[in-house]
């Protein structure tokens, strides 16, 4: 695992959207992972500002993100559909039909799992992909105690995703209970990882996942078994290490 020190928040999405831009330059047609959450959306203004100047091309990018809110269409301010339009899909030159979010309001749980997950196949699998880091070591909702082997799937969350995601829904009530997320199997058989972490509040799971043992309990311990994750935090998220 490769760990890139970043001074702050701005240094670390700097570094990150480095990676993910030459990414994309050597592979124009490259298939993205991405994630939702405060840790990358710096990394996507980034990517942003150097799509106006020139630098970057989406056209023939895929995006592939890694989870959403069961019951939450696409228009719903809290839904990650909509995070991902109005963060990053709605300023670069991406085609609309090749971002793809998982169906919140589809009838058909099972159905919709398998569907997302064929997708990823048909789309030649994740090329790199993107992750934040949950306080208990979640990655995509992998909550602790998750399948290693677990592909698309719905879970329900746990309390410290609902408390630590309940700032978007105005209570802890309003917000749903359970999400589609990609597994961690579908998440391991990326090519690429790059995490970014921001902030001392990362600290400890940081190092627990980094360095403590590979269990389900810290899903995000799998990482340590992959064989090309970059890890881009700033002091305070690595501080502990
Ligand atoms: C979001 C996601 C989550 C977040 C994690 C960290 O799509 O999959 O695993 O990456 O909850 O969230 P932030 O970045 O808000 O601390």
């Amino acid at each position: 695992m490769k760990i890139y020190r970043a001074k702050d928040y701005k240094d670390m999405s700097r570094k990150a959207a480095n990676i993910l831009s030459a990414q994309v330059i050597l592979k124009e047609n490259s298939v993205l992972g991405l994630a939702t959450g405060s840790s990358p959306i710096g990394v996507y203004q980034q990517l942003i500002e150097w799509y106006r100047k020139g630098d970057i091309d989406f056209s023939h990018v895929t995006t592939i993100n890694l989870d959403e809110y069961c019951g939450l269409p696409p228009s719903s301010k809290q839904s990650y559909r909509y995070f991902m339009n109005v963060n990053l899909f709605d300023h670069i030159n991406i085609e609309p039909e090749n971002t793809h979010v998982p169906n919140g309001v589809s009838p058909d749980a099972k159905q919709e799992c398998s569907r997302y997950e064929n997708l990823i196949r048909r789309v030649g699998g994740i090329d790199m992909q993107l992750l934040g880091l949950g306080h208990n070591g979640h990655i995509g909702f992998n909550e602790p105690g998750s399948a290693f082997e677990a592909e698309t799937h719905c879970v329900d969350l746990s309390e410290s995703t609902i408390e630590a995601n309940k700032q978007y829904f105005g209570s802890a009530e309003e917000m749903p209970r359970q999400a589609y997320t990609v597994g961690i199997k579908t998440i391991m058989q990326a090519r690429r990882i790059v995490v970014v972490v921001s902030g001392e509040s990362k600290a400890g799971i940081v190092r627990d996942a980094l360095f403590g043992p590979i269990t389900p309990q810290v899903p995000a311990s799998v990482l340590q078994l992959h064989n090309n994750v970059t890890l881009v935090g700033d002091e305070a998220a690595l501080s502990l290490l």
